[in-house]
């Protein structure tokens, strides 16, 4: 199990730098990632949530899919954009809904280098979109407006007192 960081960190808010090294360690290092996110039951995570600052991120859905995105590059959204409630293990506990193309095509690197583009819709269009923000130091609340963002914020913070307190 790797930590997974918080709001507040410092790389959540980087630009992440691209991957050069396809070697064993990485692979290793994907699995740890993969067994992470399992453990937290969440649909996605970024390398810089569990402190890396580089350019991948991977996805395990509910219907079977899993899969890395390394050096990812969305090169087409949907006109098309539809709301969904989305929250984030680095901002845990709080939800909110999100407006995001319905559509997107993806070229990416899978764990050996090997190029792929893909089209996705649905929840993994949803869960691709969210986590490729990750990359560019971006979170979900950012695509709020100031008011929705405030809240949102404050409420995770009251929540992550209480949380403290019984412990
Ligand atoms: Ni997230």
């Amino acid at each position: 199990m790797l930590d997974i960081v918080k709001i507040g960190d410092e790389v959540l808010r980087g630009k992440c730098t691209e991957v050069t090294e396809f070697d064993e360690a990485f692979r290793i290092l994907l699995d740890a990632m993969f067994e992470t996110l399992e453990e937290a039951e969440g649909l996605g995570l970024a390398a810089p949530q569990v402190g890396v600052d580089q350019r991948f991120f991977i996805v395990s859905l509910p219907d079977g899919i899993k899969k890395e995105f390394i050096n990812p590059e969305i090169t087409g959204t949907s006109v098309e954009t539809e709301p969904y409630e989305e929250g984030c293990l680095s901002i845990p506990g709080v939800y909110h809904e999100v407006e995001r193309p319905s559509k997107v095509i993806i070229s990416a690197q899978d764990a050996y280098g090997v190029p792929f583009t893909l089209k996705a819709a649905g929840l993994l269009a949803r869960v691709i979109q969210h986590e490729y923000d990750h990359l560019n130091g971006v979170l979900f609340i950012d695509h709020l407006d100031e008011e929705e963002k405030a809240r949102v914020v404050k409420e995770y913070e009251k929540r992550n007192k209480k949380g403290k307190r019984h412990n």
